[in-house]
């Protein structure tokens, strides 16, 4: 990993870090795009790009032929925002943990549509899945147009039951919209089992892909309904057969939503290397590895004065990402700058309409010690961080 020695990264949950191997692809890419770009992105790219589709689709479970890669999550969220035109009156729905700028994208496409936004409480701790399914449940009215939760939410790391809000939302004719900011190489992805109507996410954190690799995933006939973000070459490439592999690595369909002019697509075919260096090491060592150091995170976190709990323990509700609520008083921006100035520590501090958070991100490459940096910090940082 091309890890910074001097800094304790407990934030795989923001940016993952290159693995060097990763790295190396992505700029033999980039060479030959700066050396030959007509070469490369004429004739090597297209093999190439669709190779990246087939991997990442099986990888998470889906078809190529209904997977656009996008440069991040922000993107397939929009892409999808921008295009559904529900019925007026009524409302999306979105749990109280999304994140920001994605409740903000909601947010334009309600004004845009004459909806109202709402959201729902999420229960904090649950004890199972079908907890939360309930709350959605008894939030989703005849006046709901569009679910959108996050896969695993990004204040907590709590892993939400994709697939059964999925199939409430379908049952009662809502469409479902998932961020899975977080979720490839997190937990194990099968999206057409999930069967989102449209499923956005990023390989540029846990998967360990170039910053710039996301995608949106589509159920069956859902790609249809949308309209490209910026209208180019891909536009009017009706000649073929929509879901046909194209001389572009695409497919016509996927062409229109996908291609935005002249622009460095390394990211993206780098990401089959991605997913070989972790398949490499082994999914089940990195996941009983991750379970050790989260184990290790809540052992010692949860000693220290102050702290409680955010995520729940329940294996099928949280991952790699714990969460701590930290003691009323404390000023963020001061802990915030204190953590990275004083100690060189990286892990987000998390303002809750109600709460501060601390979230821990725990992937293959930290430490024991590392963990144990954090937990012999808080006590002298939370103290020196209190509002006067
Ligand atoms: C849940 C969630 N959604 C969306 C995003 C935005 O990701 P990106 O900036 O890569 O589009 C993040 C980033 O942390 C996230 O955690």
């Amino acid at each position: 990993m091309m890890l910074d020695a001097t800094v304790v990264n407990l934030n795989t949950g923001s940016f993952g870090p290159s693995p060097r191997i990763v790295f190396d692809r992505v700029t033999e890419l980039r060479r030959h795009l700066a050396e030959e770009p007509m070469d490369f992105l004429l004739r090597a790219m297209p093999p190439l790009l669709w190779r990246a589709r087939e991997r990442l689709a099986s990888f998470v479970g889906g078809d190529p032929r209904r997977l656009v890669f996008t440069a991040n999550v922000t993107t397939a969220i929009n892409l999808v925002a921008s295009s559904l035109s529900p019925a007026s009156p009524g409302e999306i729905l979105l749990t109280d943990h999304e994140y920001g700028a994605m409740h903000w994208c909601w947010e334009r496409a309600a004004q845009r549509h004459g909806l109202s936004l709402r959201t729902f409480a999420l229960p904090i701790l649950p004890s199972s899945p079908a907890e939360i399914v309930d709350a959605a449940c008894a939030a989703m009215t005849e006046r709901t147009r569009i679910l959108f939760f996050s896969h695993v939410l990004s204040p907590t790391g709590m892993i939400l039951p994709a697939r059964e809000l999925c199939a409430e939302a379908r049952r009662r004719g809502i469409v479902s919209v998932v961020d899975g900011a977080h979720a490839p190489a997190f937990l194990p992805l099968h999206l057409n089992e999930i069967n989102a109507d449209y499923y956005g996410a990023n390989c540029h954190k846990w998967l360990l892909a170039p910053i710039g690799s996301g995608f949106l995933y589509a159920a069956a006939g859902a790609l249809e309904r949308l309209q490209p973000l910026q209208v180019s070459w891909g536009w009017r490439d009706n000649r073929g057969a929509m879901d046909e592999r194209d001389e572009f690595g695409s497919t016509p369909r996927l062409r229109f939503l996908e291609f935005e002019g002249t622009r460095d697509v390394c990211a993206w075919l780098s990401v089959p290397t991605a997913i070989d260096f972790q398949a490499e090491l082994g999914w089940q060592c990195i996941r009983e590895r991750i379970g050790e150091l989260t184990r290790h995170v809540r052992n010692r976190l949860a000693s220290v004065a102050g702290l409680t709990p955010h995520t729940p323990d329940a294996v099928d509700l949280c991952g790699a990402m714990v969460a701590f609520q930290l003691p009323p008083g404390v000023d963020a921006p001061t802990l915030r700058r204190r953590l990275w100035e004083e100690y060189r520590i990286e892990a987000p501090i998390v303002e809750r309409p109600d709460r501060l958070l601390i979230r821990t991100s725990t992937h293959f490459y930290n430490t024991e010690s590392e963990v144990d940096c954090l937990a012999d910090a808080l006590p002298h940082l939370l103290a020196a961080s209190v509002r006067r």
